[in-house]
């Protein structure tokens, strides 16, 4: 598999994910013909590929550095500013380009920013990590947060392209990788089983880099996403089953004071969301126990301590997924059949997170 592969996500005007080795260098091709102006906005640990990016198009399209905060520090109004006073220091029209260059925070900055400067100018999504390739950046949604809560001002903002070059995670600490897969092993549970038959065939080829394997399940992982974002684009309905493992796995993130990486959360979510499958609904055991022992063997979380409980539930119940203060849930009636529930007693919530608990 040396070619790349792409994927067109069929949301309003449809985009193309280009998933390969080295896919940096379309990074002309894919902007629209009209672009003199990119603004490349990056983390610190990116300023080597932004320059080169700058190199490359030198004498074609003038490119503008935005280096913002690393991770969650970029997602401040404040960068934002930072980001929109480049542009109007440069005149920067719509007819211009911003480019994401980063993890998942730092393309969910960018989208911002591109969605807001003069009511939208066209955006390329580069993501660096492996959370970014499979989620943050294909789908469209942009945002930063506030002091009262994580992406609570944002827009949807679809990309012109998403560019997935696998040579970009050369370099990210293996934990990190392993920390992306936790989304990659959703997308396996919600809608795609071929992942999670991979990652339990060969879990060390599944998660190096190099691999094929590797590649098939990023790719997997996209379409999944492409797919659901294709029918709900805006978030109203199908695209709910994105959030699988995330209602718990969000106010785990919120009681370790977003220290923890967003994977391990999740994973514990994600155990927690199987053991609530299996007790309201049709979940087989042994579903339960896969999702432990995929989880396990990606040296992912599968507990949390028993008494948080009661901190958790109380986070879970602000979460601005929750409608009215009553939780809503992502559950499995199978592997592959997800479905939404709300209004689970709380002792069935307690139930579940006993087996969660350590
Ligand atoms: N990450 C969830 C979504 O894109 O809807």
């Amino acid at each position: 598999m040396t070619e790349p592969t792409t994927i067109t996500v069929e949301a309003g005007s449809p985009y193309d994910v280009i998933v390969g080795r080295g896919v940096l260098a379309q990074l002309e091709s894919v902007l629209p013909p009209t672009v003199a102006k990119v603004l490349v906005v990056h983390a610190p640990p990116l300023a080597d590929h932004a320059q080169a990016l700058r190199e490359r198009l030198a004498g074609r399209v003038e490119v503008l550095l935005a280096e913002v905060p690393d991770a969650e520090g970029a997602k401040r109004v404040e960068v934002a500013a930072f980001c929109w006073q480049i542009m109007g220091q440069t005149d920067f029209t719509r007819t211009d380009a911003v480019v994401g260059l980063g993890g998942g925070a730092t393309t969910d900055l960018a989208g911002f920013v591109a969605a807001t400067w003069l009511r939208g100018v066209p955006l390329v999504q580069v993501p660096t990590t492996v959370l970014g390739m499979v989620d943050a950046a294909i789908g469209g949604k942009t945002g930063i947060n506030t002091a009262e809560g994580k992406n609570l001002v944002g827009a949807f903002w679809a990309p012109a392209a998403v560019l997935v070059d696998l040579d970009l995670l050369e370099g990210l600490p293996q934990n990190e990788i392993l920390a992306g897969f936790a989304e990659v092993v959703k997308c396996g549970f919600i809608a795609d089983t071929a992942i999670l038959d991979l990652l339990e065939a060969d879990v060390t080829r599944a998660t190096d880099r190099t691999s094929d394997e590797f590649r098939e399940l990023v790719e997997r992982s996209i379409r999944v996403k492409a797919e659901i974002v294709a029918e709900d684009f805006t978030d109203v309905g199908r695209r709910e089953h994105l959030n699988y493992g995330h209602t718990l796995g969000h106010a785990i993130e919120h009681a370790e004071r977003y220290r923890w990486r967003h994977g391990a959360a999740v994973a514990i979510g994600m155990v927690f969301a199987a053991e609530l499958s299996h007790l309201v609904g049709s979940l087989p055991a042994e579903q339960v126990d896969r999702t432990r022992r995929i989880l396990a063997s990606l040296t992912l979380p599968t507990g949390y301590p028993l008494g948080r409980w009661k901190t958790l539930l109380a986070t879970m119940q602000r979460d601005k997924k929750a409608r009215a203060g009553m939780l809503r849930f992502v559950l499995l009636d199978d592997v592959a059949h997800p479905r939404v529930r709300g209004g689970i007693d709380e002792s069935m919530l307690f139930a579940a997170y006993q087996e969660v608990g350590e």
